[in-house]
């Protein structure tokens, strides 16, 4: 077993053949930087032939000079190599099916047609200065003796490294094992391998694949990919590391922060049951897990939250107990006695048998009516304007009463709600952080109610975090009031 495996990832590949995902260039040149930060050793930055979109962004990642060496797919054909050559690639993934179920069915190619093709292409990149990575897709479902003969003929072509993809996930970790051990007889540059999730299988059969000899993993972020996806990235890093104690050059610590921003940019939501960044991962509830974990995380946690960027959650609800309450509390600086505490907590478990959610504004606001607090407000919203439309920059404007100074700022933002939270920002000051902005639709239809949550936090120190919540049918007039509020629990709390 290697003592290290290099991670190839395919999140701009394989993961925006997700049905539904089409990423603009911009946000491919911004997942790319995040990938390159998060320390990936390949990044495949798509599949230039496929769309002029494609070709312009391979390009543009090309040119930011990443730290991440970068990589297009090209199918067996002069075409394809040209149009990675054509992006200024020196790394190309080139594939060819070799199973007779795409053979036949497919490429209506004999198996010795089907080699011949693919040296013929490789030849043809590496006399153009190409380095080439290869696989033969459906390598799984592909009858073994000719796999074999593939793997002698690329590598004799002048391959670095021969990938081996489980294009269907319809493979086993002990078959993927022996399969390995296998090709390792007659493959003398490193293997990779390349799995997707059909049978849930992608993680394990990687793990499966390196435990044999495999030097190289093709993952993608959050398990984007093809059908099911492929090998989550932070599942098989942390497995290897775990499991089997094969490192990587992955920054674990960014994990938790390229997640979101791959959620956010492709608009594939993560599921909370995600292992490792989804929003239940490190989220604890029921009153004997948070006072486990609470004395000591490792009772009720694999490993912490800090190693891979996320944050522990405790979550309010029917099986929440004191500790639960004065831990939340204490995230936002309030700190009760414990009468006060066991009140909340009643409240707590009364308003979630009763099927409503206890969110950290509600219970913030439980805990500001039990004391008293806010009857004058601080910080009051005088005046707001926005404007946005067609070729036009969205441009807010806010006048805001601190504390009986009014003070105006104006600000522009991607959309109207960056516009007006920017706005309010120059008003408040710099250290002043939008550390978190849900958007809920409580009805449907154009004048469909939303419910916006905001938590603030002042120099990103704990202590000064704040929550606010607003419902409206305007998502921007909604989203200022709930920083607002937010904004003045914080003054309230400051002095
Ligand atoms: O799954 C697969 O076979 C692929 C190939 C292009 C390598 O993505
Ligand atoms: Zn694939």
């Amino acid at each position: 077993m290697p003592s290290t495996v290099k991670v190839f990832d395919t999140t701009l590949r394989d993961g925006e053949q997700s049905p539904g995902i089409a990423l603009s260039c911009d946000d491919k040149v911004k997942i790319a930087q995040a990938l390159s930060e998060l320390g990936v050793d390949v990044i495949e930055a798509g599949f230039p032939v496929s769309s002029p979109g494609d070709q312009k962004a391979v390009k543009r990642i090309v040119d930011e000079g990443l730290n991440s060496r970068i990589c297009g797919l090209a199918r067996c054909s002069r075409k394809d190599v040209d149009a990675a050559i054509g992006c200024g690639l020196d790394y190309v993934h080139m594939f060819i099916a070799t199973s007779d179920i795409h053979l036949q069915h497919k490429l209506k190619l004999t198996r010795e047609a089907a080699k011949e093709k693919a040296v013929d292409a490789i030849e043809y990149a590496r006399q153009h200065g190409l380095a080439v990575e290869f696989s033969c897709e459906d390598a799984t479902r592909t009858e073994l003796g000719f796999l074999k003969e593939m793997h002698q003929a690329v590598q004799d072509a002048g391959v670095e490294v021969i990938n081996v993809p489980d294009t269907v996930g319809t493979i086993g970790p002990p078959a993927m094992q022996h399969l390995i051990r296998e090709l390792m007889t007659v493959t003398k540059v490193p293997l990779s391998v390349h799995c997707h999730d059909d049978f849930g299988l992608a993680v394990a059969n990687s793990h499966a694949a390196v435990r044999a000899g495999a030097r190289q993993v093709h993952v993608t972020v959050n398990g984007l990919g093809e059908r099911a996806g492929n090998a989550a990235l932070d599942e098989t890093v942390l497995g290897l590391m775990a499991f089997y104690e094969v490192g990587t050059n992955i920054d674990t610590r960014r994990i938790g922060p390229t997640s979101k921003l791959v959620s956010r940019l492709t608009g594939y939501a993560i599921p909370p049951t995600k292992a490792i960044v989804g929003a239940n991962a490190f989220a604890h509830e029921s009153g004997i897990h948070v006072h486990g974990v609470m004395g000591a995380p490792s009772t009720y946690e694999a490993f912490g939250p800090e190693l891979v960027g996320v944050q522990r959650n405790i979550v309010m609800g029917k099986h929440s107990g004191a500790h639960s309450v004065r831990s939340k509390l204490s995230d936002y600086g309030i700190e009760l006695g414990d009468a006060q505490i066991d009140q909340i907590v009643d409240k707590v478990k009364r308003l979630a048998d009763s099927g409503k959610e206890v969110d950290d504004a509600e219970l913030v606001a439980l805990a500001s009516h039990i004391l008293g607090e806010r009857e004058s407000k601080k910080v009051k919203l005088k005046e707001f304007a926005v404007f946005t439309g067609m070729n036009t920059t969205p441009t807010a404007v806010v006048s805001i009463e601190v504390n009986g100074d009014r003070k105006t700022g104006s600000a522009t933002g991607i959309g109207p709600v960056d516009a007006a939270l920017n706005a309010i920002k120059s008003v408040m000051g710099n250290d002043i952080h939008l550390v978190e902005y849900r958007l809920n639709a409580i009805t449907g239809g154009s004048d469909a109610l939303c419910e916006v949550s905001v938590r603030v936090s002042k120099d990103g120190g704990k202590n000064l975090m704040s929550v606010g919540k607003a419902i409206g049918s305007d998502i921007v007039q909604t989203s200022v009031d709930s920083t607002m509020e937010a904004l003045d629990r914080l003054y309230c709390r400051k002095e």
